[in-house]
């Protein structure tokens, strides 16, 4: 058999053309008087391709009753279509039948839950809704390395395995090679000096703080890499394992974080809105109504910026009934978060300066001495999608952040020497990867928007 052509090139096309292979898995299949037609998508794009099968063709009687999800291989002519809302068809001179898939398979065509879909995580790429997910994220992780690399930016690849816990919440994932059931122990305890690494080690749960060690000589760098939080919290914005994108910029404030913070935002937009249309139309048909025009907004909207000391007050003034009351000191709930960004602003805002004893220990301190200079970027329906901060550059004042928080200056003599040697002021923000996707698709599950999710009680796949 001839080479094969992508359908979406062959869609594209500006003529007809003779004869052609395609590849790819049945959507459906409809046999009419004297003809068959096949929907075949290979994923490329959206659209299906229909396939015109000809009781001519040697194999008719097997290759039109394929069931959904068989995988054909065609060889055709490649025709004007006749029927509407496609262009071109493709009149099949030679099929070949390369996986049957008999009736028990379950992506059968009709509206399938979403809920469902999960269950079947390693079929789901094949249907309409995460064929446009899975195209999109990959768009997407191009982008984000484009918008980097375009203006410089070092890519670092941070380590998984660590021994730190960056933001200092106890939600690492232990690594180890120790024997659970009878481990060393020393006075009473586990001994980690005795485990693979010769002490305690984890997953990361933030590139950051080697992402700083970088950018102290790379000047502005990014990191974008898996993250795992073992936080026991179901929600539908929270993953146990999640891709996180973080740059760093040194000789920078955290005004200019948050113009990088708005810069890459409206970047990504922009580049779904140009390069994944047929998608984007799909998402603002079926899953979020009006999405294009939000995003198509966002990529104009002025980004606005509030104290976290004056969003407590908005919210208390609202009048609006929280389950969690609002109080200075206390983290912003995700109902006050999303209240702000789409009742209060009905747009993207950055909360800034944050209690202190809210925030982790890397945070710069204000000169007020009760905030930091933190960021959170809100943005409707999703709520926070970018974490950030100018990082305390003084090395007194970090040492007595990390006295107040418990941390050893051993444990982390090396992000120490930073601000030993050639310190400046440099800050950073983190990206979550699912959040963007969900906010570019109005998908409202993270779990909906990765390959295969880890979340409290799930690792299948
Ligand atoms: O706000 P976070 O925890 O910030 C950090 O990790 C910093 N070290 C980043 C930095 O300054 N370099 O996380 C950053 C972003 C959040 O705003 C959110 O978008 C996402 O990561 N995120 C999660 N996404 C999915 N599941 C989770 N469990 C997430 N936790 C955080
Ligand atoms: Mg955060």
């Amino acid at each position: 058999m001839m080479d094969k052509i992508s359908i979406k090139q062959l869609l594209q096309s500006r003529e007809e053309i003779d004869s052609i292979c395609v590849k790819g898995w049945v959507r459906s299949v409809r046999r009419g008087k004297g003809v068959a037609f096949v929907a075949l998508n290979d994923g490329s794009c959206f659209a299906s391709l229909q396939i015109i099968l000809d009781p001519g063709l040697e194999n008719y009687e097997t290759v039109s009753k394929v069931g959904t999800g068989a995988c054909l291989s065609v060889v055709g002519k490649l025709v004007a279509s006749p029927a509407s809302g496609q262009d071109w068809e493709l009149v099949a001179t030679e099929v070949i039948l390369v996986g049957d898939a008999d009736e028990d398979y379950p992506l059968q065509k009709k509206r399938h839950t979403l809920e469902y879909l999960r269950t079947i995580a390693h079929l789901r790429p094949r249907s309409n809704t995460f064929g446009a997910v899975f195209r999109m994220r990959s768009a997407l992780a191009f982008a984000v390395h484009k918008f980097f690399q375009e203006r410089g930016f070092l890519y670092v690849q941070t380590p998984i395995i660590t021994a730190n816990d960056c933001e200092g919440a106890g939600e690492m994932f232990r690594v180890s090679t120790l024997d659970p059931s009878t481990p060393p122990q020393k006075d009473g305890r586990i001994d980690w000096s005795a485990d693979f690494f010769g002490e305690r080690t984890g997953l990361t749960v933030s590139g950051q703080l080697q992402g700083e060690l970088f950018a102290t000589a790379f000047s502005d760098i990014y990191t974008f890499g898996p993250t795992f939080r073992a936080e026991n919290s179901n929600t539908s914005r929270h993953a146990a394992e999640f891709w996180m994108i973080e740059p760093e910029i040194a000789f920078a404030d955290l005004s200019a974080n948050c113009r990088l913070g708005e810069d890459f935002l409206r970047y990504l937009v922009i580049y779904a809105l140009e390069n994944c249309q047929e998608d984007l139309d799909f998402f603002n048909q079926r899953v979020e109504k009006g999405l294009i025009a939000k995003l198509e907004d966002l990529a104009k909207a002025e980004f606005r910026t509030v104290s976290y000391t004056e969003a407590v007050e908005l919210l208390q003034k609202s009048g609006q009934k929280f389950e969690f009351p609002v109080e200075w000191g206390h983290d912003l709930q995700s109902e006050h978060e999303r209240f702000l960004t789409e009742k209060i602003f009905s747009g993207p805002v950055f909360v800034t300066d944050y209690p202190k004893q809210i925030k982790a220990f890397y945070m710069r301190m204000n000169e007020d001495e009760k905030t930091v200079a933190a960021m959170d970027l809100l943005v409707p329906r999703v709520g926070e999608i970018i974490g950030g901060s100018q990082r305390e550059e003084r090395y007194d004042m970090l040492t007595l952040r990390m006295a107040d928080q418990g941390i050893a200056e051993d444990d982390l003599s090396w992000y120490l020497d930073i601000r030993r040697w050639g310190t400046c002021p440099h800050a950073g923000f983190g990206l979550g990867f699912e959040r963007l996707l969900m906010y570019l698709t109005g998908m409202e599950n993270i779990r909906d928007v990765i390959p295969f999710p880890r979340t409290p009680g799930h690792a299948q796949f």
